[in-house]
């Protein structure tokens, strides 16, 4: 969670890039920013000019000082001519006026600026990630994509909100009194530009040695917020293992190692702002001296000593901002080439140009010659084919890590075959609409997740359109209607409210609900019986046949009672089918089922 990653589907985030790869992160990031900043360029135009143009006049007031106390005032005092000074001082007022006048509205035209391109990135990071393959959530874990949505996004945010105008207007400023210096009076400004080089050396080393410390501590608190998370979320398994202890020794660790990485980077600033005084104060003084010097001469005039002081102060006020910032810059940046790797990443079940019409599918399922690994260096399911004629009801039963998932997966489209198709009514599912394809095929699993609301909606999920009546129709169906009503509110319970939690056996009701209502031609069942007691997988087995009927489905399950109302039996072992015949048959013959089967009938007695 520290450093950018370059991928997001190929492993953890690292910070040990070759050349090549940062430099492809580097143009990613330019590509995001590019059309980031696109659609609101000519806000950033205008935000640019009034920011010169207001820069410009608050350079001109020592100048115009100079010229006061050089010209308008001797005027004044030899030839009674009161013009000149009544002019510059009302030019000073009206520059100073306009100048916080336009800084005013600069700040106003900037805000409106980031906020909106905030506002794009925020959508377009959700969007984006909810868009991408089941594949890319199973790698990148859910820590770093809140990262990207939360921590990235607020460094982004803290620039553009301050940090980018201290520095931009900073630099400007800078070089805006620097030019001025040289027009009033060159020698002074030499002795500005010369003093220049210490001063870019200890920014430099402020710079390098911040970014290291800045570094170390976001790598830091990554980890304490890492430990944090990991050790609440995992609180059941800490108390169960009594955890507690060990954890707190290591948080402990983390919390003082984090206090450690702090005090260094403020011990930098300790060196930091009294050397940048330092340098401030030795210019000031050098241009004071030769100033003064040439002032006692007679070759310079004492107005333009003046405002040659006062550019050398102006000159130095903003840089402590403006290295504080570079720091919130660079965080920034490397936020930025985070977030524009996960919008770079390509769904990798990507959706069809030109989608198939399927008005009304049957429910015939092929696979033809499918091979297919999660990753390259491993077959899951080395050559596969299987037909399941439309409204068929298939028990899918195999040992841990047989692939019965994966051939799950494969049918709901979560993943693409990497030879070989899958077809639904003959039509490969990557020539189907997405929309056809969900409402065409269901899968239910065990983690039957409940989203914030009312039990209602949580049903309606499958129909978005349902009537309370049709919603309960379908509770009713899967027999689910008893326990909602006697939830406090019944189908208006919230789920996330006290009361309104339930156990994951009626989560899994309210999940058979929401496909009954769905309707869907192929229904796929992964393990979601499980969590269901005795009692209630008897009553789901009535309930199952209801929700079955006229549909083809694919039931996975380890519990044999399940495979009952099944026409037919697969026997699934390292993504291959070893039997496959009607339940009675297999029952009765003397392979692997009926041994499984066999022996599940003992332990049953
Ligand atoms: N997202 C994934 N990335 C990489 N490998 C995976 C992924 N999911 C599953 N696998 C691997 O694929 C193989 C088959 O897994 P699958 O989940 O299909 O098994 P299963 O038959 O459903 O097992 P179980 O009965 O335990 O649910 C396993 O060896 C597993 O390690
Ligand atoms: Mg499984």
């Amino acid at each position: 969670m520290s450093t950018a990653t370059v991928s997001g589907t190929s492993g953890e985030d690292r910070s040990d890039y070759t050349r090549d790869e940062s430099k492809a992160i580097r143009k990613r990031s330019l590509r995001l920013l590019g059309t980031l900043v696109t659609p609101v360029r000519g806000q950033l135009w205008l935000a640019a000019i009034v920011l010169v143009v207001s820069t410009a006049f608050r350079v001109a007031g020592p100048a115009l000082i100079a010229y006061g106390l050089n010209q308008a005032l001797p005027a004044a005092v030899n030839q009674m001519n009161w013009l000149p000074t009544i002019g510059v001082v009302v030019v000073y007022l009206v520059t100073g006026i306009a100048g916080a006048a336009l800084i005013g509205w600069y700040v106003v035209v900037a805000a409106r600026l980031t906020q909106a391109v905030m506002l794009d990135l925020r959508k377009r990071i959700f969007l984006h990630t909810q868009r991408l393959s089941l594949e890319f959530h199973e790698s990148y874990t859910s820590g770093r994509i809140i990262s990207r949505q939360t921590s990235d996004l607020d460094s982004i945010r803290e620039l553009l909100d301050g940090g980018l105008n201290e520095l931009v207007s900073g630099l400007l400023y800078g070089g805006f009194t620097l030019v001025a210096l040289l027009l009033l009076d060159w020698q002074s400004g030499v002795i500005l530009a010369v003093m220049g080089i210490p001063l870019f050396l200890l920014m430099r080393w402020f710079y390098l040695n911040s970014q290291v410390a800045y570094r170390e501590s976001r790598v830091v608190s990554a980890k304490v917020i890492v430990k944090f998370v990991e050790t609440m979320t995992g609180i059941r398994a800490v108390k169960a293992f009594r955890k507690e202890t060990r954890n707190d020794d290591e948080f402990g660790q983390l919390a003082s190692d984090y206090r450690d990485v702090n005090m260094r980077s403020i011990r930098l600033f300790g060196i930091f702002e009294p050397g940048l005084m330092a340098v401030a104060s030795v210019t000031v003084a050098l241009v004071l001296l030769w100033g003064g010097y040439r002032v006692l001469d007679g070759t310079m005039l004492i107005g333009t000593l003046l405002a040659a002081v006062v550019y050398v102060r102006n000159f130095f006020s903003p840089l402590q901002e403006v290295a504080f910032f570079l720091n919130s810059y660079q965080s920034a940046t490397a936020a930025l080439e985070k977030v524009s790797g996960v919008l770079e990443e390509e769904p990798t079940v990507p959706d069809p140009a030109k989608p198939v019409d399927l008005w009304a599918a049957r429910g015939h399922i092929e696979f033809r010659d499918v091979l297919f690994g999660y990753s390259k260096d491993r077959v899951i399911l080395p050559d596969f084919s299987l037909d399941i004629p439309a409204g068929q009801t298939i028990a899918l039963v195999g040992t841990t890590g047989a692939g019965k998932s994966t051939l799950a997966k494969l049918v709901s489209r979560f993943y693409d075959p990497t030879e070989g198709r899958v077809t639904l009514d003959g039509v490969d599912l990557r020539s189907l609409h997405p929309k056809d394809l969900r409402r065409a095929i269901v899968m239910v699993t065990q983690e039957a997740y409940l989203f914030s609301g009312t039990v209602a909606d949580n049903i309606a999920l499958g129909k978005p359109d349902a009537t309370l009546d049709e919603i309960e129709a379908a509770a009713r169906a899967v027999g689910a209607d008893a326990f909602i009503q006697a939830l406090p509110d019944g189908y208006a319970t919230d789920v996330n409210k006290r009361g309104g939690r339930v156990s994951a056996g009626q989560r899994q009701l309210i999940s058979f609900a929401r496909a009954f209502l769905a309707d869907p031609a192929v229904l796929i069942l992964d393990e979601a019986t499980a969590s269901l007691d005795i009692p209630s997988e008897r009553q789901i087995q009535d309930a199952l046949q209801t929700l079955l009927a006229d549909r083809t489905a694919i039931i996975i399950a380890h519990r044999l009672s399940t495979v009952a109302i099944a026409d037919r039996v697969l026997v699934m072992e390292h993504g291959r089918i070893i039997e496959d015949d009607a339940p009675e048959a297999l029952i009765g013959g003397d392979g692997r089922f009926a041994r499984l089967h066999a022996a599940w009938r003992e332990s049953l007695v």
